[in-house]
């Protein structure tokens, strides 16, 4: 794709849509950012601006089921491609309100696809998630590993692939890629880009440790010592944000490679433990981190990690930044934003 086109964002306040701006915004990429602020704040984007040195060209407030403000923003705009991101995702959320997770994610989806059809534009890249995989059988997986989706968050990723793929088949043109993330963590090496929880008490580990760390929290709760794992501990397949930043902008080059919907895994390869985890981010703060082992979280599998090499042969490329960079970068932007962006 030349430089200088326009790149509608979904999400684009987010946590990962945040930090994908910045690297459009860096590769030349003109950014048109769509987000409600159900789950982010402006604060992000004018932390985008002061990085990239320029600001997206325009930030739309609205939701994407909002069909006719979704539909001006596309009037407005000539937009050549689309990044997907806004959506529910919250694991546990998605099992008490199963309705919202599908009228978000699908109908998101589907609404988007709608403006997209209605306005000739057909270059899609969408943000699954590892979750569909499930309660996996093996380590690693590859993209033609089975989908078991084990709660309505998954599921609706998993649908949302599904439909994409069924009208990449039906209506010629269209491209899409799905990149299905494992754990995104770290953040902007700046200090001034991360992830910001919504709640007191964040449900994910990285910034769980990380708060834990600044003394804001009492200790991590390490859910389950007796999972099959080496050190009995959950193992994930870490991922840093701004390797998930550089998939997308890669995915964008890589859009017209193929017609038609293909999948990839977004991760590094290798497994950490929770432990593992907490002993790097012991390195990267240089303080101690306590801890308990509880009982396992409901819902959650021993092992999730990420066979890379599809999306290594494609575009010959690899994720470059390890568990300790990870660890650092998430460290440093909770020393620097102790209460998140100023709102
Ligand atoms: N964990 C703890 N203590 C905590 C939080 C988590 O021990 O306080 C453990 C979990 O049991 C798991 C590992 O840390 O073994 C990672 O848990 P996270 O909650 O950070 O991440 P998940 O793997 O459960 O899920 C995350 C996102 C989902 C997404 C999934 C894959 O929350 O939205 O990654 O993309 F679908």
């Amino acid at each position: 794709m030349p430089a200088r086109t326009t790149v509608l964002v979904t999400g684009g306040a987010g946590f990962i849509g945040s930090h994908t701006c910045v690297e459009l915004l860096d590769h030349g990429y003109d950014v048109v950012v769509v987000d409600d602020y159900s789950n982010s704040v402006p604060g992000a984007l004018e932390r985008v601006a002061k990085i990239a040195a320029r600001p997206p060209v325009a930030v739309h407030e609205i939701d994407l089921l909002d069909r006719r403000a979704l539909s001006r923003v596309f009037d407005e705009h000539r937009v050549d491609a689309v990044i997907h991101f806004a959506a529910r995702k919250a694991v546990g959320e998605s099992v008490e309100l199963p309705v919202e997770y599908y009228d978000t994610n699908v109908g998101g989806t589907t609404a988007l696809l709608h403006a997209m059809r209605d306005h000739g534009v057909h270059r899609l890249v969408f943000s699954s998630s590892c979750s569909i995989y499930g309660d996996a059988t093996k380590v690693p997986l590859t993209e033609a590993d089975p989908a078991r989706p084990t709660n309505p968050y998954a599921a609706s990723k998993w649908l949302c692939e599904q439909v994409l793929a069924d009208i990449c088949r039906h209506l010629a043109g269209f491209s899409v890629l799905a990149l299905r993330y494992f754990n995104p963590v770290g953040a902007h090496p700046s200090g001034l880009l991360g992830e910001v929880p919504r709640k007191a008490v964040p449900n994910n580990v990285m910034p769980y440790l990380a708060r834990v760390a600044a003394g804001r929290l009492p200790r991590l709760s390490v859910f389950g010592g007796d999972y099959p794992t080496a050190d009995g501990t959950g193992v994930r397949d870490y991922i840093h944000v701004m390797d998930v930043a550089e998939g997308h902008r890669l995915a964008l080059e890589h859009l017209d490679d193929e017609v038609g919907m293909r999948v990839f895994n977004l991760g590094t390869g290798r497994g950490t433990s929770v432990l593992e985890l907490l002993a790097a981010f012991q390195r990267a703060c240089g303080r101690p981190i306590p801890y308990e082992v509880t009982d396992r979280r409901p819902g959650d599998v021993p092992a999730l990690v990420a066979d890379p090499g599809a999306v290594a042969r494609a575009w010959n490329w690899s994720t470059a930044r390890d568990l300790d960079v990870m660890c650092r970068d998430a460290w440093r932007f909770q020393e620097l934003n102790p209460s998140g962006y100023p709102n």
